[in-house]
């Protein structure tokens, strides 16, 4: 990694001695050798000799073994005091007991730090290391020694909130960077010792976590004189290190040094010096993490550049735009980095969907663990609204568009935004479409007009023009067309390849003839010859076929499998079983007849129609290398990291459309795989029909991106003035129009609608909000002119934009959830269930009417009555049933609707996509983003509901409808899969292994989890800890603000204002 000043260096080096620092050594080394080192190397070290290491430290194995950093400081000289707590602290969590202990019974080590202090005495230790262990235990220990350092994980593992409130407890100096305080605080306390508490033989049994809780009680009792405020708070806190596996010193002392170096930092940071520290102003711990975590040893030089840029070091808007796989992101975490760290503010980044943002919150986890920051996800129906206060620690909260927005207003609403330190958008060209565009920008402009402090930066592979995006952030402008790996691109018409070029006259060079021998048959099955041009790659590396809509990805799937040799069988036979195993475990046993068929020759479809759990399996198998071809469609390219060293686009039409170049430069950009493939390709096979279109598409610059404010009009402007009016960001008609003039729509008017001008569409807009009841005039201003400016919100408006009901369907909503009142159905879910189903998922839906009559007929007489209730009769879904012609009109809208909310009930009664997919005879894909669909409307009707009084009873059913809606699992599995990555079928199988609640994932040792829950990487397994132990740190961290409000004086408390004036 590039080398920064030697600020840091300087400074952090005070405490070291005898050994080299972390940097020397590496400055030492050729950046080639700050790599990971083998699994087995890990193995073969023992932690209490990896501690005593002296010069010959390589920082590789400091940071593949997770070891601690204090290995290399002379605090830790072989006969200091602090030296010898050490070896025999190492020695004791060498046992196997500890071992075991060390999961099961963290919370009473986190109760007392003197527990550990009492280890100090060699003759505890003495005992412990006489205990007798029996043949079991010795055999356990046999079998953890192959693991990879169990301690260390758990030694890691302590976040520094923890610690710190651990410090206050015990009333000690808050100065971390002080060890002489330390080493007092250390020697000060006098709790039971580990030895009375330590169960012989106890094996990693998560459940026994709650035999230590009641533990924690007992040792709470032990300072009855606290007072009630201590109490509480030594309550609570215990609660929240219940949850984390083990108190370690050395990790305190580890997070003191990385706290000290992160105070320099950020004393760098201010001081706008050149000089950057070890790493970009950020501790050289983050370098290390990228090594461990990413594989990155290096920055690209663009990164380097860009990241040294004078607009991006003065916090300037930025814009920064290159090639797909151009490492954009890897600049972005840097500057968040940054922020969080240095600059102590939160961070949002935006990301197109809940897919990447789940990838994002799994991938930063780590990060937020180790350098003490959350990481908090927003997306689907996770997320808090505001977001909840933290203490000390900083946020990176982690969106989707719809849920940043969201978070967005809550934070102006609660007069927080300017908490907000840095907003990075990724895939920044989405604001040019439909009503997601206006989103992004509705929540940009919001951010721009409230807080001048938060910087705002926006990266695409695909933008145009620029200048516009620029002018409406205020932007800066970074490009560069470096891309790690070359790609290449060709083009096939018939069975000649052609290389673009944009040299050549017709911008094209002929490159090769196909020769691939055909039989008859096969010519007649691929007349595209798309076997022969997958051959060339798979098994060895992978392939992504594009594909115009998803029955084209099976049965293209099916056609190359057809024609593949047995040979293909027999490439990772073994491991594709797996894949179909743990389809089957995912599915309850159910598994799609193409991918049955497909898989054992390493090829499998990828498209919306899988459910989320078929897909991340299909894609981990892909990434790893076991499945070596997608056909897909070109929602691959936008929504997963997926590189291929062939990607060949099966035809130039999505869905029935030409394809549009930023389409096409997406799909392509998937070939080449940074580090892996020294070239990508793509292929392009047309028909000559298309080719002059083709040509054209390839010598055309990007589409440009236009704002989608104005032209989505309930879901874009209209929903836009309705929460500046609600949020009182602009409430007065100058003010709203100043606002608008600083919209990307503002800054494209005279392109976009030329006939009339912005102040026209602005008074149109609010004049149709009035008119809808949304918006009032303002009554109470005093002159005549005033009077006619300001808008105020009407109870059903605020209800609209609290609920985020797109405006097109708020009043239906209001009349439907009204005229439930009259005779709600409470038998079973199915009436709510209904006023809850999407709107515009029924506008597109279409029944199958023996189906419909079908389930009809299997409701109890309340359920159908529901049916008669809403305006659907028996007769009307026979007629349409047996065919007959119908007369009266009826509402296609209600009728589809309850159709769907019969999936929905279904659903929630059997709990099984599958049988509910073939019972209704639609994708299983489908039935989930409908599920999903209701889960999230579900909760914004709850939230419309909330701010309209004579819906107060619906607030009290539909919190419960939203929970049900969003696992829809049986309830033991839902606080398993609270957890980012972890979905139903993973639930399940670590549910049986034992790990029942949140608390006992977050103190998995991923080592354990691997090998006992099937079909599990290694990678996942960590970031289900990882992520697991973010989420629960969140949690406690929450519960501790809590208890610090309710014990907090009001500020307004009557005689406090009086006795401080009195005083002055
Ligand atoms: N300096 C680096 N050294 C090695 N690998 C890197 C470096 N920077 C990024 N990468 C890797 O390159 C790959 C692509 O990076 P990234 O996802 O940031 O690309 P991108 O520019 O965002 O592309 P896209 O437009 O497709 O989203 C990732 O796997 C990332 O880990
Ligand atoms: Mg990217």
């Amino acid at each position: 990694m590039d080398e920064g000043g030697s600020r840091i260096r300087r400074r952090v080096s005070v405490r070291k001695r005898n050994r080299p620092s972390l940097d020397s050594v590496s400055a030492a080394c050729p950046a080639t050798e700050l790599k990971p080192s083998d699994e087995e190397d890990d193995k073969e070290m023992e932690a209490g000799s990896r501690r005593r290491k002296t010069v010959d430290v390589q920082p590789v194995e400091i940071i593949d073994s997770e070891e601690d950093m204090f290995g290399d400081y002379d605090s830790f000289a072989e006969n200091s005091l602090l030296a010898q707590v050490d070896d025999l602290e190492q020695k004791y969590l060498q046992l196997p007991e500890h071992r075991n202990h060390a999961t099961d019974h963290a919370t009473e080590d986190l109760c007392s730090e003197s527990n550990k202090h009492n280890t100090l005495n060699v003759p505890t230790v003495g005992d412990c290391t006489e205990l007798n262990i029996d043949e079991h235990t010795k055999n356990q220990s046999r079998h953890e020694d192959v693991s990879i350092e169990p301690e260390a994980d758990i030694l890691y593992d302590v976040p520094s909130s923890q610690v710190l409130f651990f410090e206050n407890l015990h009333k000690s100096s808050s100065d971390l960077g002080d060890p002489s305080t330390e080493e007092k605080n250390w020697n000060s306390s006098s709790l039971k010792t580990v030895n009375e508490k330590l169960p012989v033989n106890s094996r990693e049994q998560p459940q026994q976590t709650v035999e230590s809780s009641s533990k924690i009680r007992t040792s709470s009792d032990a300072n009855r004189r606290k007072s009630l405020k201590d109490h509480l708070k030594s309550t609570m806190t215990g609660n929240a290190k219940a949850q984390t596996p083990i108190f370690s010193r050395t990790k305190q002392l580890k997070e003191t040094l990385l706290s000290e170096e992160i105070n320099v930092a950020k004393k760098t940071i201010e001081s706008s010096s050149d000089d950057l520290g070890p790493f970009y102003s950020l501790p050289s711990k983050v370098r290390d993490l990228y090594v461990q975590f990413k594989g990155i040893e290096k920055l690209y030089e663009w990164q380097h550049t860009c990241l040294t840029l004078k607009s991006v070091q003065e916090r300037k808007n930025l814009i920064y735009s290159l090639p797909t796989s151009g490492g954009k992101t890897l600049v972005a975490e840097i500057l968040m980095l940054q922020e969080l760290l240095c600059r102590r503010k939160d961070v949002l980044m935006i990301l197109p969907y809940v897919a990447i943002v789940q990838e994002k919150i799994s991938g930063l986890s780590s990060f937020g663990i180790e350098l003490g920051f959350f990481v908090e996800e927003y997306a689907g129906s996770k997320g808090k609204f505001p977001p909840i206060k933290r203490r000390e620690k900083k946020s990176l909260y982690i969106a989707t568009i719809e849920k940043g927005h969201s978070l967005v207003n809550s934070l102006i609403e609660t007069g927080r935004i300017s908490s907000l330190g840095l907003v990075v958008v990724d895939e920044l060209h989405m604001i040019g479409e439909g009503s997601r565009g206006a989103i992004l920008e509705m929540t940009l402009a919001k951010i721009l007009y409230t807080s001048k402090t938060t910087q705002i930066i926006g990266m695409s592979a695909t933008l145009n023009n620029v200048e516009d995006l620029q002018e409406f952030l205020q932007a800066e402008y970074y490009t560069s067309q470096f891309r790690p790996v070359e790609l290449k691109e060709y083009l096939k018409i018939n069975d000649t390849i052609y290389e673009v070029d944009s040299r050549a006259e017709n911008g094209m060079t002929f490159s090769r003839l196909l020769n691939y021998k055909y039989s008859d048959t096969l010519k007649k099955m691929d007349p595209d010859q798309l076997v022969a041009l997958v051959t060339e790659v798979i098994p060895n590396y992978s392939c992504l076929v594009f594909c115009p809509t998803k029955k084209n990805c099976e049965n293209v799937a099916e056609m190359i499998c057809k024609s593949l040799s047995k040979e293909y069988l027999k490439h990772k036979e073994k491991e594709k079983q797996e894949v179909i195993k743990s389809l089957k475990n995912v599915s309850g046993g159910n598994l799609c007849r193409v991918l049955k068929h497909t898989i054992p020759f390493g090829v499998a479809y990828h498209h919306s129609g899988l459910t989320s759990s078929e897909r991340k399996l299909l894609e981990e198998a892909y990434s790893t290398g076991v499945l070596c071809l997608f056909t897909c469609t070109s929602t691959l390219a936008a929504g997963v990291n997926l590189p291929a060293r062939r990607v060949i686009l099966r035809a130039p039409y999505v869905a029935k459309e030409f394809l549009k170049k930023n389409q096409y430069k997406q799909m392509i950009g998937r070939a080449g795989r940074a580090g892996i493939d020294s070239v990508g390709e793509s292929i392009l096979i047309l028909q000559e029909k298309d080719k002059q279109q083709v040509l054209e598409l390839i010598s055309r610059p990007l589409e440009n991106c236009y704002s989608h404010l104005v032209q989505e009009f309930t879901k874009g402007i209209q929903a836009l003035f309705l929460s500046l009016i609600g949020l009182k960001i602009a409430t007065n008609l100058d003010d709203i129009y100043r606002f608008m003039s600083g919209t990307f729509f503002g800054v494209q008017q005279k392109v976009l609608l030329k006939e009339k001008s912005l102040w026209e569409i602005t008074m149109e807009s609010l004049r149709y909000l009035t008119e809808k009841g949304l918006l009032q005039k303002d009554t109470i201003y005093g002159s005549e002119e005033e009077f006619q400016n300001n808008f105020r919100i009407t109870n059903l408006g605020r209800a609209s934009f609290k609920g985020t009901i797109d405006l097109a369907y708020c009043d239906i909503l209001y009349r439907d959830l009204k005229k439930g009142l009259e005779g709600l159905m409470l038998e079973s879910f199915l009436h709510l269930i209904y006023l809850t189903t999407p709107y515009d998922m029924a506008s597109q839906c279409d029944p199958d009417w023996m189906i419909y009559f079908r389930q009809f007929n299997q409701l109890s007489p309340a359920e159908q009555n529901v049916a008669a209730l809403v305006g659907v009769s028996e007769n009307f879904i026979g007629k349409k049933a047996s065919g007959q012609a119908i007369r009266k009109k009826v509402d296609k809208n209600i009728v589809n609707r309850l159709y769907l909310s019969f999936i929905l009930y279904t659903l929630l009664k059997e709990t099984n996509i599958w049988s509910v997919s073939e019972k209704f005879n639609m994708p299983r894909g489908y039935i989930q983003s409908l599920l999903s669909g209701a889960a999230a409307f579900s909760s914004c009707v709850l939230h419309f509901c909330e701010e309209l009084e004579e819906f107060w009873v619906y607030t009290a059913l539909l919190g419960e409808l939203t929970k049900k809606l969003t696992y829809c699992v049986k309830a033991e599995l839902v606080p398993l899969m609270e957890v980012t990555g972890v979905l139903e079928g993973r639930a399940r199988q670590l549910y049986n292994a034992g790990y029942k609640s949140l608390t006992h994932l977050a103190n998995a040792n991923p080592e354990v989890l691997i090998r006992t829950i099937d079909h599990l990487s290694r990678r996942q397994a960590k970031q289900i800890v990882s992520s697991a132990k973010m989420l629960l740190h969140e949690k406690a961290e929450a519960l501790q603000e809590e208890v610090e409000e309710l014990l907090r004086l009001p500020s307004d408390f009557p005689g406090i204002v009086a006795s401080s004036t009195e005083k002055a």
